[in-house]
């Protein structure tokens, strides 16, 4: 980009990595409108505090509500608003936090896009489908959205009259169907536990 000097900060991600004890990573939950998202990441989200890492949820509705105030739910707005949530979690990644995101990111290529920055900035990206059928998305409906989509209330809705391109090969599928919030929560640090164990051998042994 012309005359756009990004700033180099004067710690390294090394030297933060060993101030926290951590690597910067991404957690990409991805899913439709009440799959839970955000349940199974912000359980996620206490248990790796407790564990005192540094961590960072980045939730669609929250985003939503300040940064991307300014966009709809059209198709390219939503592929905006992703790539802004893709932008912020490299950046936060890269000073060392473990960033949880989650957004429906409706759009295969959109959620390859992510990934893909992810690869190019050497931060490891997991993404993480979090399925549940429209019916029982439907049938939870937390936040009365369906209810309002019924009435015609609101248009574009995911899943609707809006496109939900599932994953074809995720690197993990925690089904709310199927699943307890507790199975889903154990396969997840199941997941984890050997990259988790990795990480703090390298900065050991560094
Ligand atoms: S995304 O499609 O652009 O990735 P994002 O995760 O940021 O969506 O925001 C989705 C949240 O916005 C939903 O959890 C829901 O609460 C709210 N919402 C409002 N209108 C819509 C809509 N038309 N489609 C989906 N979600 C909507």
């Amino acid at each position: 980009m012309q005359n756009i000097v990004p700033h180099l900060s004067h710690i390294s991600y090394q030297e933060r990595c060993h101030l926290y004890q951590q690597e910067g990573q991404i957690f990409w939950f991805t899913g439709l409108s009440g799959a839970g998202k955000t349940t199974i990441a912000t359980a996620f989200e206490k248990e790796l505090l407790k564990k005192k890492h540094i961590v960072c949820l980045l939730d669609g509705d929250s985003i939503r509500h300040g940064l991307n105030s300014d966009l709809t739910f059209g198709d390219d707005a939503r592929k905006e608003n992703i790539r802004r949530i893709a932008e912020l979690a490299i950046y936060l990644a890269k000073q060392a936090i473990i960033v949880l995101v989650s957004v429906i990111s409706p759009h295969a290529n959109m959620r390859e896009y992510a990934q893909q920055l992810a690869i190019e900035n050497k931060i490891a990206f997991t993404e993480i489908y979090v399925k549940a059928s429209l019916e029982t998305c439907m049938r939870r409906d937390p936040k009365k959205l369906y209810q309002k989509v019924k009435a015609g209330e609101i248009k574009q809705f995911s899943g609707i009259d809006s496109i939900y391109e599932e994953p074809t090969a995720p690197a993990l599928c925690l089904d709310t169907e199927k699943n307890e919030l507790s199975v889903c929560l154990k396969k997840l640090h199941d997941y984890c536990e050997p990259y988790r164990t990795i990480a703090e051998e390298l900065l050991v042994n560094e």
